[in-house]
């Protein structure tokens, strides 16, 4: 589903790139985990394969076209309607209902959020377990919940790929559990995940594992 060949990010101001060369495939359907020290360089690599952050050479092929050379609109999109991103921190708004944070990626200026939209949100929602919190603001939801309306945001628009860096990392264990069984259960009906992860068992329950040293994969 992806082919990134010979990815090299280096930032402004450092002499070592963060990720250095680096060749990985994402399988269709397949959960894969990035584990590997701090500062290897797990987060600049999940950041260029969602297009957050363009690398500076390379190529990264999704479904036939080249990322990396898209235009900035094409990236929008596929950050749009492609590409899912979840992290550590939920990054709810406070003031918004659950519902209404899963309904922030219909949003837009010209417009207002339409029936179809509300009920995709609601679906969502139903598929995280929170229907009966939709009403919530973040503030009155439990930590795992309120990753749980982050995924629903993230999904909302109908993602192939979620790109997850650290989804546990602000959890405690039983929690961080029922958010890894949960992306498991995405996984079984389709979804791609890619995950970064300083948690060796939750690493080890998906098909493949990277880890990473140096911005290279190592094994
Ligand atoms: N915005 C930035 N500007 C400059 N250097 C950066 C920036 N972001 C990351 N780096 C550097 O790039 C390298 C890789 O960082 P990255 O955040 O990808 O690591 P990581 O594996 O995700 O680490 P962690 O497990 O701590 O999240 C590190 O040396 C880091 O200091
Ligand atoms: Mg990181």
């Amino acid at each position: 589903m992806i082919e990134a060949r010979s990815i090299i990010k280096r930032y402004a101001g450092t002499e070592k790139p963060a990720v250095d060369h680096l060749d990985l495939d994402v399988r269709d359907g397949e959960f894969l985990s990035i584990v590997g020290r701090s500062g290897s360089g797990k987060s600049t690599l999940l950041h260029i394969l969602s297009s957050l952050i363009k690398a500076d050479s390379g190529s990264i092929m999704f479904r036939g076209l080249d990322i990396r050379a898209a235009s900035e609109s094409r990236r929008n999109s596929l950050r749009g309607n492609d590409f899912a991103v979840v992290f550590q921190q939920h990054h709810l708004l406070p003031h918004l209902s659950a519902l209404e944070n899963v309904l922030l990626p219909f949003c837009n200026r010209l417009s207002p959020v339409n029936a179809r939209q509300i009920s995709a949100a609601r679906n969502m929602l139903k598929r995280v377990g929170l229907e009966h919190k939709e009403d919530s603001r973040p503030g009155r939801l439990s930590g795992g919940e309120q990753q749980r309306v982050a995924i629903a945001r993230a999904l909302a628009r109908g993602a192939n790929v979620l790109f997850a860096d650290e989804p546990t990392g602000s959890l405690d264990f039983a929690t961080g559990t029922s958010i890894i069984d949960f992306l498991h259960e995405l996984n079984k009906d389709g979804l791609t995940v890619v995950m970064v992860t300083h948690n060796d068992e939750f690493a080890q329950r998906s098909e493949r594992v990277v880890r990473m040293a140096d911005g290279m994969i190592v094994s």
